[in-house]
């Protein structure tokens, strides 16, 4: 079977399985936390490089204030327990994102996990946080003419996206039955395969992930050609 080696995750659905249980959003969201859990263990176990986990976009400011500051507070404690798993599991954690305007704390956590699990071997975990895919272009293509780049092209903008060095994702998932981007990836989806369930993403277990893993290995990528 195929094994990707990049598989990026759009995790969505989390008020919607909240309300379906007439629970705060929040609860939602401690309950995706879980299924980020299950799932980077299911990516571990089949062999995957990269995952990129979308988990807050630069458009997810617009919503309420005190959902928001749950949101930050979550990751606030994911983050801890990932540093220590981490160090358990070899992970290695990426972040996709403007750092403004995110809380001092997270970054602070942040920069001490990234630093903490850079030389790790294992799957490297990009959490793409305060993430938009066009304020990514924007900002390559800026940081190209900062750096006195005359005349863009793919191969040389690429050098400034977030991490260069990650691959374009083979497959991209969505959950909770949106069939959109909104806003994730734009230049690294160019040629990836679309996985979408309708799965609510605090539902999400390792058997989803399997069934996307093998939807993908019967697709016929042709990237233009015959
Ligand atoms: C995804 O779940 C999590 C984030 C965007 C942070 P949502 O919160 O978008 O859940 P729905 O789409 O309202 O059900
Ligand atoms: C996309 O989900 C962002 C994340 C999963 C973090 P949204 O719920 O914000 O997307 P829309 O608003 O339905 O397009
Ligand atoms: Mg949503």
């Amino acid at each position: 079977m195929s094994i990707p080696k990049h598989v990026a995750i759009i995790m969505d659905g989390n008020g919607r399985w909240a309300k379906a249980r007439r629970l705060p959003r929040l609860a939602g969201h401690q309950a995706g936390a879980k299924a980020v859990e299950r799932t980077l263990k299911a990516a571990q176990e089949a062999g995957i490089s990269f995952l990129t986990l979308y988990a807050f976009s630069t458009e997810n400011w617009t919503r309420p204030q005190e959902e928001i500051n749950g949101l930050m507070q979550l990751l606030e404690q994911t983050l801890d327990r990932y540093g220590e798993d981490a160090a358990k599991n070899n992970f290695r954690l990426w972040i996709s994102g403007a750092r403004e305007p995110l809380p001092q704390a997270i970054l602070g956590k942040i920069d001490k996990v990234v630093a903490a699990t850079a030389h790790h071997t294992g799957l490297t975990l990009n959490l793409a946080l305060n993430y938009g895919a066009r304020q990514e272009i924007i900002h390559a293509a800026n940081a190209a003419l900062n750096a006195g780049e005359k005349f863009l092209t793919a191969d040389i903008l690429r050098r400034y996206l977030y991490h260069p060095d990650l691959p374009d994702p083979e497959l991209i998932i969505r959950t909770s039955g949106e069939e959109r981007l909104s806003n994730f990836l734009l230049w690294q989806a160019a040629y990836s395969e679309f996985y979408f369930t309708p799965v609510l993403w605090p539902d999400f277990t390792e058997k989803e992930f399997q069934a996307a893993l093998t939807a993908y290995a019967a697709r016929t990528r042709r990237f233009g050609g015959v």
